[in-house]
């Protein structure tokens, strides 16, 4: 039986085992099955499939094979833009359009979800579990440390995390597997600027680890039988969770022995603003998650179009050799430099609209709602999916073709359809921190190395739900020797 077939076999038992400890959400699935008028609105049109599986199975194998956008495109276009569908183990309303998103995004009526499986990982009580003035609270303590003057600050330390990067992990290989380095990277940038954790502490390696296989799970069936995902993945929870709780317990004894301050990072910040321990765990864990691997994901996909689309590598290599050609040896770049890079950034606006690292998003009805003529009951969960939009040729005309032009000017992408990370109250705190975190690990890329797709790797890629390029996106590599600083010469692609 190859991996596959096995990660089905457990998918499907842990879906009988669900559907026999799930009376009440069984019940409530046969009474939307029914498909009746409540408070004079139909249900969506759709099917909630069999009772308890729903489509679970189905998507996820789409989601392995890569064509799960394709699996909910052919839902819109058989029931139109509102659906409705069952997903692991709860009635599901799929919206799809700019309306879909733009309700989705501002109605008060919804509450944010995460799978079972994120939950069980990562805990019950982050910053995407609460909602109101607790929500906003806890927000704030975040963004502390990722709005713009708090990014600007990192700029420096980035910088000098890329080179030492690349140094160990590029320079002198003739091949790279970008995916796993840039998830080294990214998790190495973000416990530096937002945990201000040692380098090449223990503790860091330990939660690097963990972390890896812990991001395996996120949408896996949540059943705890052995050998299965989720129970690696809990496992590595826990471990990681141990981990976290040590952190806390050394910022609240230097806090209280004076020797740090609630600016010097997010712990010792939520500490002193009494957060309840338990909440600070969750939501380091949850950070952990968010912060580092989708911009891993992200970069890596930039390097990939690159690559196959020559005529923008070479208009990225020229923009940033320009700024480093005014760069003295070992400076670091600056705030104004990645004001710069304006092309690049268009780049890599294009690659998030073709390969969105995260997938879809989940809300739930507190209470009855109304959208597109349907009644959609209370505790039924909504669905939107970033790259329904993102593809839609209606708003971006042959929505395959790599075209950064698309967002040199970006106000008129129209609102609502461009959506990487997401939108209203809940629009990702930590868009600037990965715009800079990629600017700046492109520029040193571009400028040192020149690289293209391994003969051995196809470019393809699945989706767990992130996107992972097959053989992690394996590249050959060149170093470049020749931009002069200051000087003319520019080394081509
Ligand atoms: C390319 C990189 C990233 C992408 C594509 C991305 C995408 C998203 C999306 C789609 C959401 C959910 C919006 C919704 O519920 O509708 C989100 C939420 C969030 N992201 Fe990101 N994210 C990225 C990087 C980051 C980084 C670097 C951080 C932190 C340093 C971060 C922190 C968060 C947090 C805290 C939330 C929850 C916000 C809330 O519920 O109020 N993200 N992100």
């Amino acid at each position: 039986m190859d991996a596959d077939s096995t990660a089905m076999l457990a998918a499907a038992l842990g879906i009988l085992v669900a559907f026999v400890a799930s009376l009440p959400v069984l019940r409530r699935l046969l009474s939307a099955c029914a498909g009746g008028k409540t408070s004079g609105k139909p249900l969506p049109p759709g099917s909630l499939g069999l009772p308890v599986v729903g489509q679970t199975l189905s998507l996820l194998r789409a989601l392995r094979t890569n064509t799960a956008e394709e699996w909910l495109r052919r839902r819109a276009a058989a029931y139109g833009p509102v659906s409705r569908l069952s997903l692991f183990g709860s009635p599901t309303a799929f919206l799809v359009g700019r309306s879909g998103n733009k309700f989705l995004f501002s109605s008060p009526a919804l509450g944010t979800m995460n799978s079972e499986a994120f939950s069980r990982m990562v805990g019950r009580r982050t910053v995407r579990d609460v909602v109101g003035d607790e929500h906003a609270r806890v927000r704030a303590m975040m963004a502390q440390f990722l709005r713009l003057d708090a990014v600007k600050r990192y700029v420096g330390s980035m910088d000098a995390e890329v080179r030492r990067h690349l140094d160990a992990h590029w320079a002198g290989r003739g091949t790279v597997a970008v995916m796993p380095s840039m998830k080294s990277l990214t998790f190495d940038v973000m416990c530096t600027a937002l945990f201000g954790m040692e380098r090449d502490g223990a503790v860091r390696r330990e939660l690097s680890t963990e972390f890896q296989q812990l991001v395996k799970g996120i949408w896996a069936v949540p059943l705890n039988l052995p050998f299965s995902t989720f129970s690696r993945c809990l496992a590595a929870s826990r471990r990681g969770r141990r981990a976290v709780a040590g952190v806390i317990e050394e910022r609240r004894a230097k806090l209280e022995r004076g020797e740090s301050s609630p600016a010097d990072d997010i712990v010792t910040h939520m500490l002193a603003n009494g957060l309840p321990d338990e909440q600070i765990l969750d939501n380091v864990m949850f950070l952990m998650v968010a912060a580092h691997d989708t911009t891993a994901a992200f970069i890596t996909f930039l390097l990939r179009h690159l690559d196959a689309n020559r005529d923008a590598y070479a208009k990225v290599v020229q923009e940033q050799e320009e700024i480093a050609r005014g760069k003295g040896p070992g400076e670091a770049l600056s705030w104004d430099d990645l004001s710069r890079m304006r092309y690049t950034w268009a780049a890599a606006m294009e690659t998030l609209r073709l390969v969105p690292p995260a997938f879809s998003m989940l809300r739930k009805a507190l209470v009855d709602v109304e959208y597109g003529g349907y009644h959609i009951p209370k505790g039924w969960q909504l669905m939107y999916c970033i790259n329904m939009t993102h593809w839609d040729p209606a708003i971006f005309p042959d929505p395959g073709r790599f075209d950064p032009a698309r967002f040199e000017d970006p106000s008129a992408i129209p609102p609502f359809s461009f959506v990487p990370f997401g939108g209203g109250a809940r629009f990702c705190p930590g868009n600037e921190f990965a715009r800079v975190e990629t600017l700046v690990a492109v520029h040193h890329i571009v400028t040192r190395f020149r690289w293209k797709l391994n003969a051995g790797c196809d470019g393809s890629f699945s989706r767990h739900p992130m996107p992972y390029p097959s053989q992690g996106l394996l590249i050959d590599i060149e170093p470049i020797q020749s931009i002069q600083v200051n000087g003319n010469t520019s080394s081509g692609i």
